[in-house]
């Protein structure tokens, strides 16, 4: 009897081997210990396939015995137990060569290469294929570095890589491309539209080249702090002359495009391990890093301590931000390292189109104006973009050059997308009613069948309204009047939200009559959520101008030293050139009226902090401070000395 276990990973499907002796539990060596072996052990835990065999106790070192003999698998045994086992000799086996092994429950399937075909996943130890309805570059990414593969080159859609039997399984990844695992991307399936004919599949990279260098701590596997691959030990690359020429090499290895910018981390991003490289000379033109010149003299190699990294245009990315759902809100580029906004001048439709379909949102229905979903902070990125809607990114649309712009934040541009859901009951309650789904901009109904207690009180913790909940037999609540959206939706116990339940597809007309409608009663009563939705001002991004400007020193609200909030902290404002105009536009902001007097050199004491503007040139007639001409704002050179005050009638 030999039953073995995984102990000490993230899951019971990755670990150090264990293998059952008497009522003990016996350590594996991992002398012999091979991907055969491995296999059958994910085999037999339904697992999947072994994905990678890790020795020298990388799980941690276990207690205990040490098993005595080991396995030699052949080919397709699916027990460990029918595998044949010599007992070792001459070997000596501590805890610390404790074997371990990495199951996946992916697998690639008549690819030309074991790094490329169809996916295939298992569950509950039968393998199935995975609908590619939204199946797209960033989770084929972390599908192909689960796999040891490198990263994604391609998502072949239309069966490329012949059809699967089984089940087609519907979960719909939405990974950022960083996550370690597809397990650790949020997951839907509620209406998705899958079949043999569009099974997911992908063409990884392989391990390759590019798998020499990593860039860490960025936003995806395009940017951030470089390190290299010297004889399998990762390590630091230091040089305090990097430059583009440099920095495209990289780029160039990794097979992330152009480079767009070189830089030294700042000491928090700094590395630890061993040090591979200092002072790296390249012209530009070479194909990796190791080609580069890497031989300074030994005095000039002493003193060059920074750590190096890299932005390559592969990490241009987009995301929306601040909104109700995934497919709704502001719309954010990450762009030469650094997340910026749109500005809404000639905002609209096609625009808002090429952003949804970018994000696998569908189509879009609204182009939002005037920081709908709030302002940003930081960079405005694009302005005056202009696209014809067929474009596959917004960057590839006609725009100003970029952080070329003539707005503010309160002009950030929004999107909703068709694909953007929601969901309520209609009565007169909160918690009873019929149930209706937000979809492609309609509230439409959900058709009875299958309709389980599970999904009912998946439906009811969802709406905040207590954890159980069930269908009424009834139809107490009325007919709807909108489309039928779905049916034969099945939640189970291990789903969290609607979203993520399979369902047959999304239909105008899903079920044959208004008779068919799910009306649910929930156990609980709405509660307020626990937590405000935004932060509290002047921290969010919800927040106005006005919540950004405050009057310190004074005897009330309306008089005192000008302070206002930029870039996250409370500063003051210089009094170079401060006149009656701009304590007009500070009083009127602040609803204190008009100004009385505009006060120089501290005349309501020194603040603290930085002094965030100077040589400000109101016209007098502005709404609002961050309206008027100035010298760019951030830390200015003037003292606490000379901060501004005004006096305001109100
Ligand atoms: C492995 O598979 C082959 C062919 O499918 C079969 O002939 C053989 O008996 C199998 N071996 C074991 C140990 O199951
Ligand atoms: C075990 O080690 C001894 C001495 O090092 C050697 O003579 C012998 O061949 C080894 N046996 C096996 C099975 O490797
Ligand atoms: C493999 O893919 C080819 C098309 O590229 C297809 O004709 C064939 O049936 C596929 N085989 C399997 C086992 O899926
Ligand atoms: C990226 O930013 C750096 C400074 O942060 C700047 O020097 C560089 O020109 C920028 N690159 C592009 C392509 O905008
Ligand atoms: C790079 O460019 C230089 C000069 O332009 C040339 O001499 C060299 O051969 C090139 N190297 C490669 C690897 O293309
Ligand atoms: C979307 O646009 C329509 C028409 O312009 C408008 O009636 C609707 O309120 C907008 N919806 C949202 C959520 O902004
Ligand atoms: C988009 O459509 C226009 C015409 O409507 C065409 O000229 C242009 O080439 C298309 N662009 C792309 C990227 O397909």
């Amino acid at each position: 009897h030999v039953k073995p276990r995984l102990v000490g990973g993230d899951t019971a499907c990755s670990g150090r081997v264990e293998i059952i002796h008497g009522d003990t539990w016996a350590t594996v060596c991992d002398a012999h210990f091979d991907l055969k072996v491995a296999d059958v052990i994910c085999t037999e835990l339904q697992c999947g396939i072994a994905a990678s065999v890790l020795g020298g106790a990388h799980f941690g070192e276990g207690q205990g015995l040490v098993w005595t003999e080991d396995f030699h698998c052949v080919v397709n045994e699916s027990l460990l137990f029918s595998c044949p086992s010599i007992s070792r000799v001459n070997q000596t086996c501590s805890h610390a060569n404790d074997a371990g092994v990495t199951c996946s429950r992916f697998r690639l399937v008549n690819g030309s290469t074991a790094c490329s075909g169809r996916v295939e996943i298992q569950v509950r130890g039968a393998w199935g294929t995975l609908c590619d309805s939204r199946w797209d570059l960033s989770d084929a990414n972390v599908l192909c570095r689960q796999l040891d593969c490198g990263f994604a080159v391609l998502v072949p859609g239309g069966g490329h890589f012949g059809k699967g039997t089984g089940p087609v399984w519907a979960d719909t990844f939405h990974c950022e491309g960083t996550e370690p695992h597809l397990g650790h991307c949020p997951v839907t399936a509620l209406g998705a539209l899958c079949s043999h004919d569009n099974d997911a599949s992908v063409v990884c990279s392989g391990p390759g080249l590019s798998g020499a260098l990593r860039l860490l701590s960025g936003e995806s596997r395009c940017d951030g702090r470089v390190e290299i691959s010297l004889r399998g030990v990762w390590s630091r690359v230091l040089d305090d002359q990097w430059d583009m020429n440099d920095a495209s090499v990289v780029c160039r290895q990794l097979q992330c495009g152009a480079a767009e910018r070189a830089y030294n981390p700042p000491s928090s991003e700094r590395g630890m391990g061993p040090v591979g490289m200092r002072r790296v000379q390249c012209a530009g033109n070479e194909t990796r890093l190791t080609s580069c010149d890497n031989s300074p003299s030994e005095p000039a190699q002493a003193g060059i301590a920074e750590d190096v990294g890299v932005v390559c245009s592969g990490s241009r990315r987009i995301r929306l931000a601040n909104g109700p759902g995934r497919c709704a809100g502001r719309v954010e580029i990450y762009y030469n390292g650094t997340w910026g906004t749109v500005c809404d001048d000639s905002w609209d439709l096609p625009d808002a189109d090429v952003v949804c379909k970018q994000l696998g949102c569908g189509h879009a229905l609204n182009a939002t104006v005037s920081a709908h979903y709030g302002q940003g902070s930081g960079q405005i990125w694009l302005d005056d973009v202009k696209c014809s809607g067929n474009e596959s990114d917004l960057w590839a649309c006609p725009f100003a050059p970029w952080g070329q712009h003539n707005c503010r934040h309160k002009e950030d541009a929004g999107v909703l997308c068709s694909e953007f859901t929601d969901l309520r009951l209609v009565s007169g309650s909160d918690c009873a009613g019929r149930l209706e789904v937000f979809y492609n901009g309609t509230w439409g109904s959900v058709c009875s069948n299958q309709m389980s207690t599970v999904t009912a009180s998946i439906i009811c913790k969802q709406l905040n309204c207590g954890d159980g909940g069930y269908t009424e037999t009834d139809p107490e609540y009325g007919e709807g009047s909108g489309p039928t959206w779905l049916d034969h939706v099945t939640c189970r116990e291990q789903h969290s939200s609607l979203w993520q339940c399979p369902s047959r597809p999304w239909e105008q007309q899903s079920c044959d009559n208004r008779a068919e409608e799910t009306h649910i009663s929930c156990t609980g009563k709405k509660e307020k959520p626990p937590q405000p939705l935004f932060a509290e001002c002047p921290n969010s991004t919800s927040c106005t101008d006005r919540d950004k400007l405050r009057l310190v020193g004074g005897e009330g609200n309306c008089s005192g030293r000008v302070e206002v909030w930029y870039r996250g902290s409370w500063g003051t404002v210089c009094d170079d050139s401060w006149d009656l105009a701009d304590a007009n536009v500070t009083c009127k902001q602040l609803g204190c009226g008009a100004a009385v007097s505009a006060l120089g050199e501290a005349a309501f004491g020194e603040g603290t902090g930085p002094i965030w503007v100077e040589m400000l040139d109101c016209r007098g007639t502005e709404s609002s401070l961050w309206d008027c001409p100035a010298k760019p704002w951030g830390d200015s050179p003037c003292g606490h000395k000379e901060d501004a005050a005004v006096n305001c009638s109100g």
